[in-house]
């Protein structure tokens, strides 16, 4: 029999693991296309998407649902009752506005963190022990706003940081060098829109530091894949970029911010302790207090289970307390 997580309850067959519990708040195409991401890779076997539009959430849940037959062992219900949240594990905050296209992040402060602050203490009454992951935008002044509402321990709360950017990053990266976005490890770090910065200094592919990246010997003798101080900014100007690309395109990005999501429940989860890069409120990182950004960071079951000493460069980390700063000028503009 398959290790149970070990919560009581002696039951045979399939419902013998334990049963995880992911809530999704908010059920537009974010929170809609998460549910189904994570349904998919099967990172928890019940999900529960709540939103105030009942029709909305009601039809979403539903035509997910239809193809539950097609993905590992799970169940899904959609309402307008916070109930619904009761006793998640995880917790994934997605209601809110949406950028227009030429809006940035932050424009949507205004309309957001009201919202957020007042969902917050309803959700943390139904499930108390959940681990929080807010992902509406702007998401590091969002996950501030979420810290001070609800009380809640700075590990038990975090944002989805730059975890979206930073696999923005790999995909550029695997495309100019030819290697594999799983090989690559490199992160953007900072704020969650225009000032964050790709940390450089300590980013590899395979085991080669990128900044010595030589390339490498295709087949014709000749070597592919060289990259260079332009091609670096090139790619770190198209990560920055790219949300506004495809807004300006569709409307919203959705997949891939609904997988990064995924990837972080799963890190929760199944207490993987992975590294990645979400926001979360630092507590002298370098010299950084007090504010929400994103920093290679543990998750586990318990949530951030630590901050990745990293080293950067002088101008990794003038970049980092550039995106605090901006971050903090629009946290006070909030009374934060
Ligand atoms: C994104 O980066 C808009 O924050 C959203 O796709």
């Amino acid at each position: 029999a398959e290790a149970d997580a070990g919560t009581g309850g002696a039951t045979v067959g399939p419902t013998a693991r334990r049963r995880s519990k992911l809530a999704v708040v908010g059920a537009g195409s974010v929170g809609a296309t998460m549910a189904y991401a994570a349904l998919m890779r099967g990172a928890a076997r019940h999900v529960a998407l709540y939103d105030i539009n009942a029709a909305k959430v009601e039809a979403e849940a539903l035509d997910i649902g239809h193809g539950i037959q097609f993905m590992p062992m799970a169940q899904i219900e959609g309402s307008d009752d916070i109930a619904v949240c009761a006793d998640a594990d995880v917790v994934v905050v997605t209601a809110g506005a949406k950028q227009k296209p030429g809006q940035s992040r932050l424009d949507l402060a205004e309309a957001t963190v009201g919202l957020v602050r007042s969902i917050l203490p309803g959700l943390v009454e139904v499930a108390p022990d959940a681990v929080y992951v807010m992902v509406t935008n702007p998401v590091d002044i969002v996950t501030y706003a979420a810290l001070k509402t609800s009380g809640l321990p700075p590990h038990q709360l975090f944002g989805s940081g730059t975890v979206l950017d930073s696999s923005r990053l790999r995909y550029l990266l695997a495309q100019h060098t030819g290697v594999a976005a799983q090989n690559i490890h490199a992160y953007i770090a900072g704020e969650h829109g225009d000032t964050e910065i790709p940390l450089w200094s300590s980013a590899m592919i395979g085991s080669v530091p990128l900044l010595d990246w030589p390339g490498m010997p295709g087949a014709d003798g000749g070597v592919e894949g060289r990259l260079g101080a332009a091609d670096r900014e090139r790619i770190a100007h198209e990560v920055v970029n790219s949300a506004y690309r495809i807004i300006a395109g569709k409307g919203a990005t959705n997949y891939a911010v609904g997988l990064a999501g995924s990837r972080i429940i799963e890190a929760v989860m199944n207490d993987e302790r992975r590294v990645l890069p979400v926001s979360s409120l630092l507590t002298d990182y370098r010299g950084i207090s007090d504010v929400c950004l994103s920093v290679p960071s543990v998750v586990g079951r318990h949530g951030v289970e630590g901050t990745l000493p990293v080293r950067l460069s002088g101008d990794e980390l003038d970049g980092l307390q550039r995106s605090a700063e901006a971050l903090r000028e629009v946290a006070a503009r909030f009374g934060l």
